[in-house]
């Protein structure tokens, strides 16, 4: 391996699943390297969630491989999962905040679950945490006093609290008003430039391009399209033209 090549974090092989008749994945195939960004786009249906879902073990797929750590993620036990979800955090489409905690008991749970730090600790990761997604006032608030947009952020703040080595994003600002996008953004933004490693799957294209170190297009079950934001400009293929131009 020369040195220039970057380390595979996660590798999709030969990944199928059908719902009844429903052909979902036929056979898709993705990598993503060590501290990019991979920008997902897919028409709605194409089974984006489902394969993000699948990478969590959220859902099984029929036959192919998740590789994450010389291990594969499919077929693998609820005890095995519950290891990969503290190294794979998951930003849920609604924020997916417990409703009876406070802002500050929802970032502190995974912590207290799954490390062995002091109270002290936790509540200076969570301040931190608060800090970055600027809620740095919201520990006492719970998720119903929020609004939908510092919902998302908690979200995002608690999915990445463990310092996950991958962050999945499923749609993350779908829902969201332009000053709220922009917010979101802006945290995981400042989020990319400590080196974290993601899959971005959004309808919202320019936002892709501002994250985004390299896109993906799923089709008609398999990886369509997988190069660098300047090829997909540059793409004359009128698929792939149809998302650019939105
Ligand atoms: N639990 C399920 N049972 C049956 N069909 C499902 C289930 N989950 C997803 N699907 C179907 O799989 C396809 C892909 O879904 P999804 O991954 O949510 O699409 P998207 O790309 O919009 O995120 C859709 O046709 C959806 O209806
Ligand atoms: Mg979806």
């Amino acid at each position: 391996m020369s040195i220039h090549q970057k380390e595979v974090l996660l590798e999709i092989k030969n990944l199928h699943k059908t719902f009844g008749y429903k052909k979902v994945h036929e056979g898709v195939y993705l990598q993503l390297l060590k501290g990019e960004i991979l920008g997902l786009f897919g028409g709605s249906g194409t089974g984006k969630s489902v394969l993000i879902r699948s990478i969590i073990g959220l859902e099984n797929p029929d036959s192919g491989e998740i590789i994450f750590e010389n291990q594969n993620i499919v077929g693998m036990d609820e005890q095995q999962l519950c290891k990969i979800r503290t190294q794979i955090g998951y930003v849920f489409q609604n924020g997916a905040l417990f409703d009876s905690l406070t802002v500050e008991e929802n970032l502190a749970y995974p912590l207290s679950e799954h490390t062995d730090l002091t109270p002290s600790e936790i509540k200076q990761k969570v301040d931190q945490m608060l800090n970055l997604i600027d809620m740095p006032q919201s520990h006492h608030l719970l998720p119903n006093e929020l609004s939908g947009g510092m919902q998302k952020r908690a979200g995002l703040a608690r999915a990445i609290i463990l310092e996950p080595k991958i962050i999945l994003f499923d749609e993350p600002t779908a829902g969201l008003d332009p000053i709220n996008t922009k917010r979101l953004l802006d945290n995981i933004k400042k989020l990319k430039t400590t080196g974290i490693t993601g899959i971005f799957v959004t309808h919202d294209i320019p936002s892709a391009f501002e994250i985004s170190d390299r896109i993906a297009i799923l089709y008609d079950g398999k990886i369509y399209f997988n190069d660098s934001i300047e090829n997909i400009k540059k793409s004359k293929d009128p698929l792939i033209q149809s998302f650019v131009k939105g």
